[in-house]
């Protein structure tokens, strides 16, 4: 079998392991301490992932090698599984309830009557153990470990020149861009045309940002891209004009909330929200 087949077999196992949570009501609590360690920069290698990975091999594996009738690696595959998902029991305290040792054992048994219907069966026990504690914890190990902090970004104003923190940064975008909107509600389009410089330069200076976290230029093409360079030509078309004309101002200023602030908010402030949400406490 070729790995791409059996990485894709995988990919079914993962999916089949990830069992709807029962709550209705979704919690994200702050990882324990305890977890950081396995995590960079505490650990060089991120070794809760690597844990992880070794438990689903083996529980792959013992899917992979029964449906190959190689039962030799089936029995392998059932013991180290049971060694490594107590080897991960003992990692985080705090996470102790989610394992259930005889679950494992159980299923580990079950594989080594080679009977694919029985493993299938007990394999239903273990599953909803890791899917349980992926249920509740994964998004919130996400935004511990995986999501760089933007508290930590200063981005220089490039009106003022003062370094700030890239929250207040945004208060001063987002009130650059209500002198924009303001204005031209009030038909004051030179005070509107205005604001549109100094917001304009504030917004592209976005761009310096986005480095701090990616390695590609790639990603400038969004909110910060074409779509933003085109809404600001638009704007400033409609305010130098004679008579501006409301619809295409309006239209503009709606790309831009939308393909400039919105677009970029919905990937980047939710895990932002979480992080100050835990910071406050
Ligand atoms: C006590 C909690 C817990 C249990 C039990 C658990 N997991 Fe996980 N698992 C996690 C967390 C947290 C992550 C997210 C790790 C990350 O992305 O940093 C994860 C991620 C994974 C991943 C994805 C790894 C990646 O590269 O993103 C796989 C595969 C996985 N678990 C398999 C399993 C299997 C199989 C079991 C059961 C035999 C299991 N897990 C049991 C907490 C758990
Ligand atoms: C504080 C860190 C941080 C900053 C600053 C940041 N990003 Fe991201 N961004 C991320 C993370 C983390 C992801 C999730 C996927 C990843 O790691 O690439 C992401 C995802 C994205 C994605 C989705 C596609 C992809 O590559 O995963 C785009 C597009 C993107 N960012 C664009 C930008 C742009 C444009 C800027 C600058 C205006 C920016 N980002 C600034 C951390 C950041
Ligand atoms: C790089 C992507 C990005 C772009 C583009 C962006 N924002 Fe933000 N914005 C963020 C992130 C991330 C936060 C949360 C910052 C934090 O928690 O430190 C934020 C926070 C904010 C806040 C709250 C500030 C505070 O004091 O907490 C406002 C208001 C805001 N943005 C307005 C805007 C407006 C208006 C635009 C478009 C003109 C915009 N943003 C464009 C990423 C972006």
């Amino acid at each position: 079998m070729s790995s791409a087949r059996i990485f894709s077999l995988f990919i079914i196992f993962i999916f089949f392991l990830a069992l709807p949570a029962q709550a209705k009501d979704m919690i994200l609590k702050e990882p324990p301490q305890s977890l950081s360690k396995y995590y960079p920069p505490e650990s060089k290698e991120p070794k809760w992932i690597q844990q992880m990975h070794k438990m689903s091999t083996h529980f792959g594996g013992v899917f992979v090698n029964l449906k190959e009738k190689d039962f030799e690696n089936v029995d392998k595959h059932a013991d180290k599984l049971v060694e490594e998902y107590k080897k991960t029991s003992e990692m985080v305290p705090e996470w102790e309830e989610y394992f259930d040792i005889k679950a494992a054992e159980a299923f580990a048994a079950a594989a080594k009557t080679h009977d694919m219907a029985k493993a299938g069966k007990a394999s239903g026990g273990l599953g909803k153990t890791c899917g349980k504690c992926h249920a509740e914890q994964e998004v919130a190990v996400w935004t511990r470990f995986h999501w760089p902090s933007f508290r930590k970004i200063k981005v220089t104003d490039p009106i003022s020149e003062k370094e700030m923190g890239f929250d207040d940064y945004m208060s001063q975008v987002s009130s650059s861009f209500k002198g924009v909107t303001v204005n031209f509600g009030e038909g004051q389009y030179d005070r509107s045309a205005k604001a549109l410089k100094t917001f304009k330069s504030q917004f592209m200076e976005l761009k310096s940002t986005c480095s701090k976290c990616h390695t590609t230029d790639d990603v400038k093409r969004f909110y910060v891209g074409e779509d933003a360079d085109t809404a600001f030509a638009g704007l400033a078309k409609e305010l130098n004009a004679e008579k501006p004309n409301p619809g295409k101002f309006w239209k503009n200023i709606g790309l831009l909330g939308k393909t400039g602030c919105k677009h970029c908010h919905l990937t980047h402030r939710t895990y932002s929200f979480i992080r100050e949400t835990w910071e406050q406490k």
